[in-house]
C-alpha cells in the first residue's frame, strides 16, 4: 500500500559537496546537495541555489565556481558551511580548517583537502521558484593521485570515500557495498 505525501523535494540519495565561489577578493564556500551532472559534451553540472545565498551572489558576479567532493570524515566541515552564511562569517573556509588553493582555469579556489575538484564556468542560470538553477561547464578536473586506479586515469569511489546526504532524516552517510555491475546486470532481461 502506497501513501501519498504530496509534492515534496525528496530524492534518495543526494550528493553532499562544497561549492566555492569568489569575486572581487571575496571567497565563500557552502554545502550543496541539489547538484548533478547536466551533460557530457560539454561536461557540465547543474545545481539549485536558493536566492538568499551569498554563494549565488558571488557566482553571479564572477560567472565561476568550483565543486569540491569531501571525504566522509569531513562531514563536520561540510555541515558547518551549510548552516552558517558567508554574510555573517566572512572566511568560512579558514574557520572550518580548510585550505583554499588556486585552480588552473577559474578564479574561484579549490579545496586542497577534498580528493576531487571540478572547476566550472557558468553556462546558464535561470530562476525556478525560490531557487536559481546554475548550469556550469566543467573546464578542469583535479583528482588526488591516491584515489586513482592503477591506470592513473579513473578516480575510484571507494578511495574518494565521498559523503552521501539523506534528506528528511538529515543524515550524512558513507557509500554502501557494491550490488552489481552497471550496464551489465540488466542484460539478463534482453531477449
Ligand atoms: C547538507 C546540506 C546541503 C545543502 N544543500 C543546499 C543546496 O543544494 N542549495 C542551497 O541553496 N542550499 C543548500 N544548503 C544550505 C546552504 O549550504 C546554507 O544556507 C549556507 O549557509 C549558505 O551559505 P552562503 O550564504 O555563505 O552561500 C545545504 C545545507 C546543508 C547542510
Amino acid at each position: 500500500m502506497k501513501r501519498r505525501l504530496g509534492p515534496r523535494e525528496l530524492l534518495y540519495p543526494m550528493p553532499a559537496v562544497f561549492v566555492v565561489s569568489a569575486a572581487d577578493g571575496e571567497v565563500d564556500v557552502m554545502a550543496v546537495a541539489w547538484i548533478a551532472i547536466a551533460g557530457a559534451k560539454p561536461p557540465s553540472v547543474m545545481m539549485s541555489i536558493r536566492s538568499t545565498r551569498k554563494t549565488l551572489e558571488l557566482i553571479e558576479r564572477s560567472g565561476e565556481f568550483t565543486v569540491n567532493t569531501p571525504r566522509a570524515d569531513m562531514a563536520a566541515q561540510l555541515d558547518f558551511t551549510g548552516i552558517v552564511s558567508g554574510r555573517t562569517v566572512p572566511d568560512k573556509l579558514r574557520e572550518a580548517g580548510l585550505t583554499a588553493v588556486p585552480g588552473a582555469v577559474v578564479s574561484a579556489p579549490i579545496i586542497a583537502e577534498c580528493p576531487h575538484n571540478l572547476e566550472c564556468r557558468v553556462a546558464r542560470m535561470f530562476e525556478h521558484g525560490d531557487h536559481t538553477v546554475v548550469i556550469g561547464e566543467i573546464v578542469e578536473t583535479h583528482v588526488d593521485e591516491a584515489v586513482l586506479d592503477e591506470s592513473g586515469e579513473k578516480p575510484l569511489a571507494d578511495r574518494i570515500d565521498p559523503l552521501v546526504y539523506i534528506p528528511t532524516v538529515r543524515e550524512y552517510r558513507r557509500l554502501g557495498e557494491k550490488v552489481a555491475d552497471a550496464y551489465t546486470v540488466g542484460k539478463r532481461f534482453i531477449g
